[in-house]
């Protein structure tokens, strides 16, 4: 049985005068326990929406969202999100008393959270830190706090939104390496957002596409079973991936700049 289960889902939303927009239409999605999955697509096309709909911060308007079984009616604990960027790390707070935070609302004990915090924060390559502030950490480390957070947690499910999306080029190679060893460590279910095609394949067992909004849904789903040293970008195998991958994107992206161009109005 798939760890998540999307059935026929939409969403409309209400814009701020009233008109409906239906972002997301008969979405289906069955994502595996064990699972990497990413999701690609065009900007503005639903991905953020799903994601939301996932964690519980956005109501499906019809459908069927099930976790394990059981629809989903609101954030859990089962479910970790990593935000893009750094703004949700307390400021007031040190690295280690960030990955503590979760747990010490939850209530457990100052020994036991002080030693899970340290085991987290080692797995994310970051012993030595755990007394920095934000403000003394790097766009990375503050993206691995984030991330050694909602481990903390120990959520069956990791929901990222393009988390590596402000990082320069270096450090975002240096994170993906750092979540495959974490996933592969933890044997948590990923669902990850990400433009970046080299990037989705360089992490994932499986791609969903979707379409160009408005009413969008998946239009291909891409398993990748590539080894980890055909996970180089000069591979001819990872070529190979790229370039299906490219051949369904390709169209969403000339699609979503034509109704980019034509008037408001006409979209829907
Ligand atoms: N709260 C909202 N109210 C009204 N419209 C919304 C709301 N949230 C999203 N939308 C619209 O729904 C569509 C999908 O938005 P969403 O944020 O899911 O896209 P996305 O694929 O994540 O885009 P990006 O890649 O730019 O992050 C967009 O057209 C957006 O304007
Ligand atoms: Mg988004």
């Amino acid at each position: 049985m798939a760890l998540v289960k999307l059935a026929g889902v939409s969403k409309v939303y209400k814009s701020l005068k009233g008109a409906d927009y239906h972002a997301v239409k008969d979405f289906s999605l069955d994502i595996e326990s064990g699972d990497f999955f990413c999701l690609l697509g065009t900007s503005g096309c639903g991905k953020t929406t799903v994601l939301n709909m996932i964690a519980g911060f956005e109501q499906a308007t019809s459908g069927e969202i099930r976790i394990a079984g059981n629809t989903i009616r609101g954030p859990g604990v089962d479910r970790g999100v990593v935000f893009q960027g750094d703004d949700s790390l307390c400021g007031w707070l040190t690295a280690l008393g960030n990955i503590e935070f979760g747990l010490r609302m939850r209530g457990m004990a100052r020994k036991e959270r002080s030693e899970k915090a340290r085991y987290y924060l080692a797995l994310v390559g970051l012993q030595g830190q755990e007394n920095k502030y934000p403000s003394e950490l790097s766009g990375g480390m503050k993206q691995r706090i984030q991330i050694a957070r909602v481990l903390a947690n120990e959520p069956q499910m990791l929901l990222m939104d393009e988390p590596f999306a402000a990082l320069d080029a270096h450090t975002r190679t240096e994170m993906q390496t750092e979540l495959i060893n974490i996933w592969r460590a933890t044997g948590k279910t990923v669902f990850f957002i990400t433009h970046d095609i080299d990037e989705a394949i360089v992490l994932s067992t499986k791609i969903g596409v979707m379409h160009a909004g408005p009413g969008s849904k998946l239009k291909g789903l891409v398993d990748i079973d590539l080894l980890p040293e055909e996970r180089d970008r000069t591979h001819d195998r990872f070529v190979d991936v790229y370039r299906h991958v490219h051949s369904l994107i390709r169209d969403e992206v000339a699609i979503a700049l034509k109704r980019q161009a034509l008037p408001t109005g006409s979209l829907q």
